[in-house]
């Protein structure tokens, strides 16, 4: 809670580009919560070095999503859009939190455990560490739910085991986070292999549609889409690349399966996946217009940026100079 409303805080990776998988299940549905909690949505650009980056690949990509947030349409008035690294209380209250988090909770991590295979020369400290930076920016913001994918509830459950060891030193300083169950959005399949969820780090560029795709990059990719041999769109488990197609449309379109299956009845593949393509092309016209201008309009999204982190360091100092006095550290001087 953030004077008397509820909070949410979101955080994204700039690794990679959003996916359409990232918009139509996480990002579109976001832009109204802020009628129900005070929303943070972080670029956490210091989680990001945890593997090795080149400084101004990082930088861009940074600017980038933070960038897609608006054209999306998150209102900056109404949501803090801003930047871990620009509010330096994230990374105190992480340094603070290490110290009421265990190796042994650490190791079991099975995100530490892949990166840790996948990038096995450079095991560093902030890999292992990773979770309670996390923490750090969640209870920060006395947050009370946190919308994440299925791969960070682990993460969010250390969150949580973290708060609750740390109140039951010190009283109730921070809030324990829910993960956000709301309206949830379509999930979205890789279209090379529609059993693996669509992911910005997949291999295969034509496993996933990139938000910023050029539109041929896009019916192209849904003219390759796996499918099946079955012949019909039907919205059913055992044709799991249709039943994808299928979702992907619905979501573009707000209709439902059942609709989708009728409308397409009799009609070949070929015929369903071009008008997919168009559907996914439609949605993101506006979106990827709003990206062109904002890109051009330097002084605006500086002021955004600057007025994200200004709003963000308010209420982050705010916990993390109680948690300074909880634990003992010197009162300031003023
Ligand atoms: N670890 C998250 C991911 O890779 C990103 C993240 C960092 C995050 N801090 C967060 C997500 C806080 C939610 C809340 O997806």
């Amino acid at each position: 809670m953030l004077d008397g409303k509820k909070s949410l805080f979101s955080g994204m990776q700039a690794t990679g580009t959003l996916t359409l998988g990232n918009y139509l299940g996480a990002l579109k549905n976001w832009l109204t919560l802020h009628n129900d909690y005070e929303c943070f949505y972080c670029v956490v650009d210091e989680h990001s070095i945890t593997v090795r980056q080149d400084p101004a690949e990082l930088r861009k990509r940074a600017r980038n999503l933070l960038m897609l947030y608006l054209a999306a349409g998150l209102d900056p008035e109404k949501n803090c859009i801003y930047y871990q690294s620009h509010v330096s209380a994230h990374a105190e209250l992480a340094w603070i939190l290490n110290c009421f988090t265990y190796m042994g909770e650490l190791s079991r991590m099975t995100q530490f455990k892949d990166k840790s295979a996948k990038h096995a020369d450079n095991i560093n400290a902030g890999l292992f560490t990773y979770p309670v930076l996390m923490a750090a920016d969640i209870l920060l913001f006395q947050s009370d739910v946190v919308p994440v994918g299925h791969d960070q509830l682990q993460h969010l459950e250390i969150t949580r085991d973290i708060a609750g060891r740390f109140n039951a030193i010190y009283g109730d300083v921070f809030t324990i986070p829910e993960p956000y169950v709301g309206k949830v959005g379509a999930k979205i399949m890789s279209l090379q292999d529609p059993l693996k969820k669509m992911s910005k780090s997949d291999e295969n560029p034509n496993a996933s549609i990139f938000l910023l795709d050029k539109p041929d990059d896009i019916r192209r990719k849904f003219k390759r889409a796996v499918t099946d041999s079955e012949g019909q769109v039907a919205y059913r488990d055992e044709q799991p690349g249709i039943k994808n197609l299928i979702d992907i449309y619905c979501a573009c379109l707000g209709k439902t399966p059942g609709e989708v299956e009728k409308e397409f009845a009799g009609l070949g593949y070929g015929v369903f996946k071009e008008a997919v393509g168009e559907a996914v092309v439609g949605v993101l016209a506006p979106l990827q217009a709003r990206f062109e201008e904002l890109s051009k309009d330097k002084a605006y999204v500086d002021g955004v940026i600057r007025a994200g982190a200004e709003k963000a360091g308010y209420y982050a100092f705010k916990t993390l100079r109680k948690v300074q006095k909880k634990v003992g550290f010197p009162e300031r001087i003023k």
